[in-house]
């Protein structure tokens, strides 16, 4: 088991200067126990605004809002110590503008405590990143699929095949000289994303994209079997306590109709027992 070391927080800077070097660990989180695990292992935290499919049972994450967002980055700031924290920018939250962008990244940062907030789109938000770069906001960028734009893009579908990769690599280019720190490659052909790592000066962290990029992502409940309602390719399963889960309910829910539960010992006497707080 690879447990992180470092005791200080890290930081924006600290995450792009891990260009090239050890892979960057990222996971997302919605909760503060979570993120306490998370925290003991991972170098980024997101809290991603995959939270309302897999939280909320939202069927895409059109419907997520700043404050879903707000609430679940507040219980994960809890629980963190060493991670990096990045929120993402809901569906309709930035899109309008620079100042629309600043003033619900500011909040973010405000009411969460995150140091990092992220945003979907490449060459279209060139003039949004620099503007919250310049003002203290630290951006992490998301191109190639990007979940938000789905009903443009027609489906969930592998991004960068064939002609489409020239444009990928262009937003992936503009992200960077933009000023965001890292950059989230989703769902591009593997090719194409070895050479936008080899190609852009900021990391490249990816989901179903290459082995070769900086650094990976995945959402938590899907690594753990939690979330169950579909799994992509890219996901790979490290626990499956979506069925223990079951099994544990319907263990309880026996017992219950059975009468073994409650048992004797948890119940309570008239005086306490021994070793019982009163
Ligand atoms: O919302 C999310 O969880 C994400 C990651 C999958 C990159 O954007």
């Amino acid at each position: 088991m690879s447990v992180a070391v470092e005791t200080k927080a890290l930081t924006p800077p600290d995450i792009a200067a891990r260009k090239h070097k050890k892979p960057i660990v990222c996971l997302t989180a919605y909760t503060t126990p979570v993120a306490r695990l998370a925290d003991r292992h991972c170098d980024v935290v997101l809290v991603g605004d995959s939270v309302g499919m897999v939280l909320h049972g939202l069927t895409s994450t059109l419907g997520v809002t700043l404050e879903m967002m707000i609430m679940h980055g507040k219980a994960v700031r809890r629980g963190l110590e060493r991670a990096l924290m990045v929120v993402d920018m809901p569906f309709g939250s930035y899109e309008e503008g620079c100042e629309q962008a600043f003033r619900n990244a500011a909040r973010l940062m405000a009411e969460t405590g995150c140091a990092a907030v992220k945003l979907e789109g490449g060459e279209s938000m060139a003039d949004t990143i620099r503007f919250l770069t310049a003002r203290g906001i630290p951006v992490m960028s998301h191109v190639g699929l990007t979940p938000q734009a789905i009903n443009v893009l027609g489906g969930y579908k592998v991004q960068g095949r064939g002609g489409d990769g020239d444009r990928i690599l262009r937003d992936a280019v503009a992200v960077a000289e933009s000023g965001s720190f890292s950059v989230v490659l989703e769902k591009v052909a593997e090719p194409l994303a070895r050479r936008i790592t080899e190609e852009v000066t900021i990391p490249t962290i990816g989901i179903g994209a290459s082995a070769a990029c900086d650094g990976q992502v995945l959402v938590v409940d899907d690594i753990l079997g939690m979330f169950t309602a579909f799994r992509p390719k890219f996901v790979k399963r490290y626990a499956e306590l979506g069925s223990e889960a079951e099994a544990a309910i319907a263990a309880y829910a026996d017992d219950v109709r059975e009468g073994r539960f409650p048992a004797a010992e948890h119940l309570f006497a008239d005086a306490p027992q021994a070793g019982e707080a009163a």
